[in-house]
This record gives structure tokens, C-alpha cells and sequence, in this order.
């Protein structure tokens, strides 16, 4: 038998899952780290806490599978995008903590140079619109603010990397610094179309090029693990931000294939084909995993639901509605429908396809009636909302490229076992939702992209055949009634919006 091990480093815990050759699950290890809020809207991790809980976990997994590093054939890494770490070439030592994807630190300079009209060609070149959440500004911050950076950037003495590259310094000792496409088209430095940096967007930034790392497919033999580290040098041969290495590890390889993740948030990715096209419906365009160097780019769209799986958190925590999670399911069952309750959860405003930074969290449509019980259907029933919004504007932007609307949506992630919820996407968008069999659908991407670049499967349609549902949510609700109920829907976020 063949074991690949797959490091998936995300935004609350690392977790190393070792897979055999039929892309199944043989042992998982996951330890959580902190997390630390310095200033309001600041979120930073501490790069050493993060390498030292994914090296242990990586070494748990491995006692749990009863296996020795030699008997792994290539690691593929995946991870949380977009957190941003500087660190020094001789030492390795990193200059400042990790700064996180959700962190908002450089929202001055990014609306500055929205205001300065840059945010067009800007989209045109990497997809992405001028944010925050994206690395380039938090590299300038990092430059500008921490003392003697500048100059010992400018020096070549600093390294840049998104956490798949830091986990590759580190696991090849300092002797690689590579990151693969998918991570670096959420940089806003990579011109995703010749994916290549691009100089003209390091002069934007004021970025000095001598810090990135070298760009390479996502499916690629990057190096060789010391071998003190894990008993025996291991390839290390996938590395993919973590949600295109979903949209692998969900085996949507061709055009209008899509998956979401239902996490704390949600990431709704659809493969887009080999020709770049910005989005005209307020998405991000992305690039896909690159399972080669003579393998044309490829292309995903992406829109994020900011609160998905958090809204039950504050059923718990702020409503104090159930005791743990999992009650969600059984009190929401408990009432027929939401009893006209809707709920947008826009605590943090909302992003796609919506775009409103000020709107704020509303529940419409209260009675007399109505209890928590209502109140929890309706906040699952958010979730699916907000995923339905998502898909319909992906759907558009694939009929305008001359394509089709999605047909069918993949699922994965922690909230994708509540069946209520799975039932009822189905039923807003009106085509069949599939849970796969294996839900860490992340991992699983990044043993694939290790797995090929080794040699255990041929090429990726190999993959698709390794891809089983293991149940399939067939819509029920008339869609007349569905519709309906997305307008419902769509009138609660304007009143969400109009503050
Ligand atoms: O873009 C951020 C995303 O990659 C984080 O994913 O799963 O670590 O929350 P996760």
C-alpha cells in the first residue's frame, strides 16, 4: 500500500491526515493553537506555535497509522491564505507575528489606493479587488513598521511567504523558498494570467521583489524534508491554498464544477476553465490548482460567506439558545419552517456578492409566535441563503463566458453533515447537493496534488474516479416557492444594508 501524508495548516488548528492510495482517511492528529488579538481588528498568529503544532501533528498522525517516514511517499501541504509572514534568510527567525487573513490593519492604505483609482487594472491583472484580506498590503505594513525592515528587504536579507511556504522552509530547513500558484494569486503581486509577480504591482505595493518566494505548480516535487525531522526525508510534493485544494480534493476539475465549505465562514469556489475572466457579479477570480508546468493556468471563481457555521456559535454563546452546537440540528427540527423568521447575519457586514462593509446583523419577520426555535431555523436557513446568493451569481458569470449554470454543488467542511441544512440548499437552488464520503476534502486535495507529482496516480482524471458521494441531496421544494423565498431573502439584506 501507498500512504501520502497531507498537512492542512488552517486558521484555528493544524492537522496532518495520513491517506492511503484510494484516497482513504488511515490516521488524523489536530492540535489547536492561539490566536491573538493585539488591537481591535488585528488578528496574528505566532509562526513558530503554528510549525510546531503542524511538525506534531505530523508525527502523531504518523505513530497513529502504525507507519515510519519511509513508508510515506510525498507530503502535500495545504493552508489557511493570505496570513503573511516575513522572516529572516540566515536565521529563519520570523521579524514579527504571522499577520492573519481576517486581520484589517491595512484598510487605510488599501482604500487610499482605491481612492486613487488603481482597483481596475489592478482586478484586471489579479483577479482580486483591493482589500485587506489579500498579502500584498500586510507585507507593506510589515515593511513600513517594524524597524529596519525596509532596509534589510531591500538588503535581500528577508523572506516573504504565505504559511505554505513557511512550512517548506522549514520542513527543507531553510533550503527551499517556493510557494505554489493557487497561494500566490491571493498576493495581489502575481499577474494570474501569465502567473508570474508582476513588477508593476510590487511598485504599487512598493514591495521589494528580492523578497518572494519562486512560483511553481501546485502538484510539484518542491523538495526534501530534513530527515531529523520526521525519521527519514520525505518529498515534499503538493502545495495549494487550502480552499482550491478543496475544489481538487472534490475532484471539480472542469468548468462549472463547484464546491462550498462550510466552516466558521463559508468558500465557494467554481472551476472557470483556462480563460481568465474577471467576474460581473462581485466575485474574485482565483487561480485553480496547477497539476503541471506544461498544464495551462486554470481558473476558479470565489465568493466567501463571512458568517456560516459562526451564526450557531452565537446561538450558543450570545443567545445562550442551545448548550453545544450539535443541539442546532434538533432545534431547529423541532419547528416545520422558520414560522416567516429570517435572519442575515451580517455581524461583520457581508461580502459576495453583496459588498457592504457597514451592514449589520437583522432578523425580519418576528411574531408573537415566533420562538428560538423559529430563530435557529432561521439562522441555518442563513447559511444556505447566503450560499444560494453565491451560487446564482456564479451561475451568471458562467452564462456570460458563453457557459452553463452550475448544476451540481459539492460539499465539505464541518456543518455539511447537518442534513437540515444540506436539504434545504438543495432546495433553494434548485439542483442536487453531494457530501462525498470523504468530507476533508481539503487534505484530501493536497495528498492528491503530492500523489501525482509521485507518480501514485497517472493524471487527475484518475482522481474523479476516486470521488464518491456518499449522499446526494435532491431539491423537493417546487421552484416557484423557492424563488419566492430567495426574494424574501434578498429584501431582508437591503434592510440588513440600509443603515
Ligand atoms: O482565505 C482564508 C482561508 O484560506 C482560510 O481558511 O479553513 O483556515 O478558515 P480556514
Amino acid at each position: 500500500m501507498t500512504y501520502l501524508l497531507a498537512l492542512d495548516q488552517g486558521t484555528s488548528s493544524s492537522r496532518s491526515i495520513v491517506f492511503d492510495e484510494h484516497g482513504r482517511i488511515r490516521a488524523m492528529a489536530q492540535r489547536e493553537f492561539r490566536q491573538h488579538y493585539p488591537r481591535p481588528g488585528w488578528v496574528e498568529h505566532d509562526p513558530m506555535e503554528i510549525w510546531h503544532s503542524q511538525l506534531e501533528t505530523a508525527r502523531e498522525a504518523l505513530q497513529r497509522a502504525g507507519l515510519q517516514a519511509g513508508d510515506i511517499r510525498s507530503i502535500g501541504i495545504t493552508n489557511q491564505r493570505e496570513t503573511t509572514l516575513v522572516w529572516d534568510r540566515r536565521t529563519g527567525r520570523p521579524i514579527h507575528p504571522a499577520i492573519v487573513w481576517q486581520d484589517r490593519r491595512a484598510e487605510p492604505l488599501c482604500a487610499q489606493l482605491r481612492e486613487a483609482g488603481h482597483g481596475d487594472w489592478v482586478r484586471e491583472r489579479t483577479g482580486l479587488v483591493i482589500d485587506a484580506y489579500f498579502s500584498a498590503t500586510k507585507i507593506r505594513w510589515l515593511l513600513d513598521e517594524v524597524p529596519g525592515a525596509r532596509a534589510a528587504a531591500e538588503r535581500g536579507e528577508l523572506a516573504f511567504g504565505t504559511v505554505d511556504s513557511w512550512l517548506l522552509w522549514q520542513l527543507t530547513g531553510g533550503r527551499v523558498h517556493a510557494t505554489d500558484v493557487s497561494n500566490a494569486a491571493r498576493t495581489l503581486l502575481l499577474d494570474i494570467r501569465t502567473q508570474r509577480w508582476d513588477a508593476e504591482l510590487l511598485a504599487l505595493f512598493d514591495i521589494p521583489a528580492s523578497l518572494l518566494p519562486e512560483v511553481r505548480p501546485s502538484s510539484h516535487v518542491f523538495g526534501e524534508t530534513l530527515p531529523e525531522l520526521l525519521g527519514a526525508a520525505i518529498p515534499v510534493g503538493g502545495m495549494a491554498g487550502d480552499q482550491q485544494s478543496a475544489l481538487f480534493g472534490q475532484a471539480c476539475l472542469s468548468p462549472g464544477q463547484a464546491k462550498n465549505t462550510y466552516g466558521t465562514g463559508c468558500f465557494m469556489l467554481m472551476h472557470a476553465g483556462e480563460r481568465f475572466r474577471a467576474s460581473e457579479n462581485g466575485l474574485v477570480t482565483t487561480s485553480a490548482c496547477r497539476t503541471g508546468g506544461a498544464q495551462a493556468p486554470e481558473f476558479a471563481l470565489e465568493g466567501s460567506v463571512f458568517i456560516g457555521g459562526a451564526v450557531v456559535q452565537w446561538l450558543r454563546d450570545g443567545l445562550r439558545a442551545i448548550e453545544s452546537s450539535h443541539e442546532v440540528q434538533a432545534l431547529a427540527a423541532s419547528v416545520p419552517d422558520a414560522g416567516g423568521v429570517l435572519m442575515v447575519p451580517a455581524f461583520t457586514g457581508l461580502g459576495a456578492p453583496y459588498w457592504d462593509a457597514d451592514a449589520r446583523g437583522t432578523i425580519v419577520g418576528l411574531t408573537r409566535g415566533t420562538t428560538m426555535a423559529h430563530i435557529a431555523r432561521a439562522a441555518l436557513e442563513s447559511i444556505a441563503f447566503q450560499s444560494a446568493a453565491l451560487l446564482q451569481a456564479m451561475s451568471r458569470d458562467a452564462v456570460a463566458a458563453g457557459g452553463e449554470p452550475v448544476s451540481e454543488l459539492r460539499v465539505d467542511g464541518g456543518a455539511c453533515v447537518n442534513d437540515l441544512l444540506m436539504q434545504f440548499q438543495a432546495d433553494l437552488l434548485g439542483i442536487p447537493v453531494l457530501r462525498p464520503k470523504v468530507i476533508e476534502t481539503t487534505a484530501l486535495g493536497a495528498a492528491f496534488l503530492a500523489g501525482l507529482s509521485a507518480g501514485v496516480w497517472r493524471d487527475p482524471a484518475e482522481l474523479s474516479a476516486l470521488w464518491q458521494a456518499d449522499r446526494v441531496f435532491h431539491p423537493t421544494l417546487p421552484r416557484e416557492r423557492a424563488q419566492e423565498r430567495m426574494a424574501q431573502w434578498e429584501r431582508a439584506v437591503r434592510q440588513a444594508c440600509a443603515r
